[in-house]
């Protein structure tokens, strides 16, 4: 978490999207060398992020002190600044969005909503179409999050709960074209969220995960996930973030 907000400090760079598992598809047609984030506009994102830094720390949620070996405190508050999605990366969520032009994104969890702002940002410049489905379960940081959706665009449903419990009644079997899993980072919680999420991902769908580099436990986890047989191709973006495009065989 407080990797986040160091590299967010170092502004906007170049994000290089890193072929990893090599097969054709609509990432290989698609996705350049490196992302540069000032083609696409993110100022209504920045305003809003930096209006939620200011409210100051806010209370984690209180399911972290189940967590067994997590490489950080798993207790107390938390700045909007030290979990969200650093604007190069937001920036490149909103380009895949306009380039994909999904029915349905899924993310979890959503925190303070910055990174739902970017996947926003770019259903809006797919003109308009596609809806957020996005599952957090602390209350208070849910409060501020929806304020800031919504100041983007209310093509989103946000569920106050952690994902495992609420996709049965809120998501419909293989309906979903991008999904990010973005919640607790350890491989127990990244496999079984992947597992969970599976019948309702379309058979072609992009799944991104956060924070492959936020111990060696995730960077094995990614590692064995790039190289699925049911993953067409997997890309590392920057260090953070590892992408997959599935219809690969199916195991
Ligand atoms: C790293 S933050 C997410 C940051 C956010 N995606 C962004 O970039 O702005 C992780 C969030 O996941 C939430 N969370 C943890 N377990 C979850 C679960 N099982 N389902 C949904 N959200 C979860 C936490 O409460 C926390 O707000």
């Amino acid at each position: 978490m407080f990797r986040k907000f160091r590299e967010r400090l170092l502004g906007r760079r170049d994000i290089s999207l890193r072929p990893m598992k090599q097969g054709a598809g609509w990432l290989q047609s698609t996705l350049p060398p490196t992302f540069s984030p000032s083609q696409i506009d993110v100022s209504g994102v920045r305003i809003r992020a930096e209006q939620t830094g200011r409210l100051g720390e806010q209370p984690l949620w209180e399911g972290y002190s189940e967590v067994k070996d997590y490489p950080y405190a798993t207790s107390g508050n938390r700045t909007s600044e030290q979990v969200r999605t650093a604007e190069d990366m937001g920036a490149f969520y909103a380009w895949l969005v306009s380039r994909r032009r999904p029915d349905m994104i899924v993310e979890f969890g959503t925190a303070f909503g910055i990174s739902g702002m970017f996947w926003l940002t770019g259903l809006a410049l797919a003109g308009g179409r596609g809806r957020l489905f996005t599952y957090e379960p602390n209350l208070i940081w849910a409060d501020i999050a929806e304020s800031n959706l919504r100041a983007i665009s209310d093509r989103f449903t946000l569920t106050r709960g952690i994902f495992e419990e609420c996709a049965a009644a809120t998501l419909a079997e293989a309906s979903v074209d991008i999904a990010f899993i973005d919640a607790i980072h350890t491989s127990d919680f990244v496999y079984a969220q992947y597992d969970k999420l599976k019948p309702y991902l379309k058979a072609d769908a992009l799944v991104l995960f956060d924070d492959v580099d936020f111990s060696p436990d995730m960077g094995e986890c990614w590692r064995d996930l790039a190289y699925r047989p049911e993953i067409v191709s997997s890309y590392q973006l920057g260090d953070r973030v590892g992408l997959v495009e599935l219809g690969g065989s199916r195991p």
